[in-house]
């Protein structure tokens, strides 16, 4: 079944990758490919590997076996040299510098960018120079893109603790990224929050950025995600359109679990 939507090279693709940790499989032979301009999802339950699978994307876990191609070209194994690649991520866990401001963030962000990549146009000029004048106006239009201008000053241990996931997103943009991983971008956020990760998600697609998001609000990802990718204890259940995986009953089963009703009449039997 080949619910590929891009054409050509896969920017990012994973191929029968595993991971075992001591006597844990945490993945176990786990492909997909993500195209260019592609907003792929990435559901599972707790401990389902998703995390897993982003840390063997980034250099920071080589697979026990299996293979990871960006643009067709073996992934290096060092996170550092991912980044300079073009893959950017956040973390589950917010991964800030607590006493650091919100611009100081995105610019320790910024250092690591070595290449022209879909973000250039929005970051610089027609005639791009290095200078920390330059390095401070972009990282302005980063803050503003994500909509934390007004904390620019502000400690990031300050900010309200949505502010700080969009300022992790914002950071991660700054190495001007081809491909960006978001861990849980939307954990403890409200509805308005949420929707307004999902406009900004949209707006750094429209980039030509292309996004793998985990996320466990499957209502989110139905919303926002070209394909779904479902991930149960280490294996890749189903791939498919929202629609697809939304009515597959192995989802149902496995991941979104019975209707409350149906659980509760079997533990309590239905005298009650
Ligand atoms: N560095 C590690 N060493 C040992 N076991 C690990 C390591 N990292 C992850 N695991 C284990 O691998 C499994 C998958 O964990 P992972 O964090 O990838 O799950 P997840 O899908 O991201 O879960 P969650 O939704 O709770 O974030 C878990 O059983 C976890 O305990
Ligand atoms: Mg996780």
């Amino acid at each position: 079944m080949d619910h590929t939507t891009g054409t050509g090279t896969p920017i990012l693709e994973a191929t029968g990758v595993s991971m075992v940790f001591g006597g844990l499989t945490a993945l176990r032979d786990v492909s997909f490919a993500l195209h260019e301009g592609e907003v792929i999802g990435l559901i599972g339950p707790n401990g389902a590997g998703k995390t897993t699978l982003f840390n063997c994307l980034t250099g920071l876990y080589a697979p026990t076996s299996g293979t990871v191609a960006l643009r067709g070209e073996p992934l290096p194994q060092d996170p550092a040299r991912v980044t300079e690649a073009g893959i950017a991520r956040t973390f589950q866990n917010i991964r800030l510098f607590p006493s650091m401001t919100a611009s100081e963030n995105v610019l320790v962000g910024r250092h690591v960018r070595m290449r022209q990549g879909p973000l250039s146009s929005l970051l610089h000029g027609p005639r791009f120079r290095r200078s920390e004048a330059e390095a401070a106006e972009r990282t302005e239009k980063l803050l503003a893109f994500v909509g934390l201008t007004r904390f620019s000053d502000e400690l990031a241990r300050n900010l309200p603790y949505g502010d700080q996931r969009r300022l992790e997103i914002a950071r991660a943009l700054a190495t001007e990224p081809s491909v960006l991983l978001l861990d849980e971008p939307t954990a403890g956020m409200n509805a308005q929050e949420t929707e307004a990760t999902r406009q900004l998600i949209f707006a750094i697609r429209d980039l030509g950025v292309s996004v793998v998001v985990i996320e466990h609000d499957t209502k989110f990802i139905f919303t926002l995600c070209d394909r779904v990718l479902v991930l149960v204890q280490g294996e890749m259940l189903v791939e498919g359109t929202p629609d697809e995986v939304r009515g597959d009953p192995r989802v149902v089963e496995a991941y979104l679990g019975a209707p409350p009703e149906e659980v509760e009449a079997q533990i309590h039997g239905s005298e009650r």
